[in-house]
Order: structure tokens, then sequence, then C-alpha cells
């Protein structure tokens, strides 16, 4: 393989860039994942992730992408045979649907239209509805990864209160969480699903559900079988530190300086970070006069962008151009947004400089395409991210 001077640009949303503290912790030797080391390592990061999700309540981590922490989800909160209502906002909450197909779960979907977030107001006059209580759970996907569109998930919990609904409340926070606000706890969210590859900076292969008192008392009844995902074994040992099985003990060496990290920049500032990250990444693309996936304002994704780029334009042909040119990597469009849209990811570990040179980069792939655009977008952003500009709205 040919060397590519210089750094890799990772600017997909997700997996992101790993930051040389957290890459030497999990290049530390590996540790007896019973000894007493590990003890007190599982129990620093069982508790510091709490805060990550904002709960007091217990986190599980699985040693998996973020599928499996989806799985976890539904398989020790509900039945086979149940129904759960699920809102289409794009890619992955597809796939999450389809998951619930396979696993014999019933899921009624209301229609999105990919440039939108969840219409709490639906969930509201669905549940309304459901007099029986058919409905056992409502899934959805707090960030769209393939949309750049982040839902109010406060306004999801009231619709379900307003309704008088007793639905558990699961929410995927795989591309938001450590990057976008998220309160599992103030929300009353019964099971927050994560992953370790995108806001905490780690490779990928640890999973989350952050998990209420309410899903715990769920889990003792359902009666779906399962072994590995189970949570009861996990929390039983998790109070000691340990594990039911072998966990990824580097990756865990690494979580433990992650959050270490992130509780130094403090969450809030990381949250700001991010917030103005997207701003400038909007204001190129506005600049450039390209659309934005996104419809509304107050749904702008702070941890990626879309970029739907003019018809008879291919978007893969300028990502492959980006990355022969400037040895950097952007997300693809997913499903019906193939070759459409392309990503721009501003998550993780990134500062200024690395907003605006992923953004120099796209801006010279344009011009390399011959793709017509209003050129100066880089200035744009540069303009917001120096506060000469004021950024635009996004989600509370
Ligand atoms: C919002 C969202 N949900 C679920 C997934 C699936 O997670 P994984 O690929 O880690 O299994 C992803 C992956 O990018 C995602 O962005």
């Amino acid at each position: 393989m040919q060397h590519l001077p210089g750094r890799h640009f990772l600017q997909i949303p997700g997996p992101t860039n790993t930051p040389l503290p957290v890459l030497a912790a999990i290049a530390k030797p590996t540790i007896d994942h019973r000894g007493p080391e590990f003890g007190e390592l599982g129990l620093e990061v069982l508790k510091g992730i709490r805060s990550i999700f904002k709960t007091t309540n217990p986190v599980i981590i699985y040693p998996c992408s973020g599928t499996g922490a989806w799985e976890a989800a539904l398989l020790n909160t509900l039945s086979p045979g149940d129904n759960i209502l699920m809102f289409e906002t794009g890619w992955f909450s597809t796939l999450w649907s389809k998951m619930t197909a396979a696993l014999n779960l019933k899921a009624e979907i209301v229609k999105g239209d990919w440039r939108s977030g969840v219409d709490a107001n639906e969930i509201e006059a669905r549940l309304r509805q459901d007099k029986e209580h058919k409905f056992k759970a409502v899934a959805v996907v707090h960030n769209e990864t393939s949309t750049g569109v982040a839902s109010n998930i406060a306004a999801v919990r009231k619709a379900i209160d307003r309704a008088g609904h007793p639905a558990l409340l699961l929410v995927d926070t795989i591309s938001s969480l450590g990057s976008i606000d998220y309160r599992h706890d103030e929300w009353g969210v019964d099971v927050t699903v994560g992953g370790s590859q995108k806001g905490l900076m780690l490779p990928p292969g640890l999973a989350f559900n952050a998990i209420s008192d309410k899903a715990i008392a769920a889990s003792k009844k359902s009666k779906f079988p399962r072994s590995f995902f189970g949570w009861e074994d996990m929390l039983t040992a998790n109070k000691t530190g340990f594990f039911p099985y072998t966990p990824s003990t580097n990756l865990l060496q690494g979580l433990k300086v992650a959050l270490d990290m992130m509780q130094t920049e403090g969450l809030e500032e990381i949250f700001s970070r991010h917030n103005r990250a997207a701003a400038a990444t909007r204001r190129a693309v506005q600049h450039w006069g390209f659309e934005i996936q996104c419809r509304n304002e107050t749904e702008y994704s702070s941890s990626l962008t879309a970029v739907r780029l003019p018809e008879g334009h291919s978007a893969d042909a300028l990502r492959k151009e980006i990355l022969a040119r400037a040895n950097m990597s952007l997300g693809n469009g997913l499903g019906p947004l193939a070759d459409r849209v392309f990503r721009i990811g501003h998550l993780g570990d990134f500062n200024n400089v690395s907003v605006l040179g992923t953004l120099s980069g796209v801006e010279m792939g344009l011009k390399a395409r011959g793709i017509p655009f209003r050129s100066g977008g880089v200035e744009a952003a540069m303009d917001v991210l120096a506060g000469n500009s004021p950024p635009a709205t996004r989600a509370a």
C-alpha cells in the first residue's frame, strides 16, 4: 500500500479520529480481566460513563458494535410478538426496524421523508389511538447519521406522557452521545443505546445500554431467550467492576482515558465545540450554494452535515476525488441517498483548524470535479469560527 504523506483526514460521521492518549492507553499491555487492577478499571469506567448519558442508573458495556446494543435493548425489555412504535428518520431507523422483524416483534413505522426528525405530535396521536396499550415501546433515533437530522427526544417523552401511555422509550444515541446534549434521566428514557466509535473518540468495539428502573423491571418480565446480551448477569458482575465474560480490556483502558479527557474539557464545552463546527460547516455549504439534507433549522445535527449535490453530479465521484487529492474520507449517501449526498463528520476529536481543513478539502474537490459552486465557503466558515458571524441555530 502506497504511503500518502500527511495525516489521513477521517471526516466520516464515525468511526472518528482516536486521540493519541487514547490510542496509547489501548496499546498498553492487556491485563488480567479477573485481577484487582481490572476491578478498579471496571468500577471507574462503569461510573464515569454514567455522566456521559446524564444518568445515575447503571450503564451496560458490551464488547460489540452499536447493532448489538440495539438488539440488547429489544431483547431485554420486550417479548416475542410485542408491538413497537418506530419512526422512520433514515437509514439507521430503518435498520433498527428491520431488526425488530427478525426478532419477531411487530413494528408500526411512522413514515418519514429522510429530511426531518421524529414528529412528536404524530407519536402522541398514534399512542392516543392505542387504547389497549398494545405498544410496549416507542423506539427512535436521536441523531440520524444518514441525514444529519437530530430529533427532539424531550418532546417525544412529553408526547408519550400527554397520551398517558405506559410504553417504554428506547433511544439510539450512537452518533450523538458525547457530541450533542443528551439527558437519559431528565428526558425519562428507558434504554439509551450508544457506541464507542463516534463522540467517545474510541475505535469501534464497545456498545452501551443505559437503563432506567422501569427498563430493569421490564427485563424481569421479558420472555425473550437471551444469554450474551442479558442484563442480569452483567449487572451482578458489574457491581464489583467485573464482567460475566471476557470484556474488551484494552478498549476499556482507552475508555478510561477518553472519559478523563471529556471530563477535563467539560461536556457543555464539548457540545459548544460541536455546535460551532456544525454552524461553520453549514455556512460553507450554504455559501457554496448547496442544499443541506436536513430541512428544519431546529433539527440540524451538530455531529454531521449531509450535503445534497445538484442534480447530475455524483457525490461518490466527488468523495473519490477528495480521497485521492486530499487523503480525506467523507461519508457516503446511504440507501436512497446513495451518490446523491455526501456527509461531513464533525464529531469527536477535532478543532477549528480540522474543520477548516475538511472544508478546504471539499472545496478543492468541487473545483477539481468541475461542479458549479460559489467559492469562498471556507472563508465564510472561518468567520463563524472566529466569532465574526453569528452561528445558525440548532435543536436544543
Ligand atoms: C445512528 C446509528 N445507529 C446505529 C448504528 C449501527 O452501529 P454499528 O455500526 O456500530 O453496529 C450506526 C452506525 O453508524 C448509527 O450511526
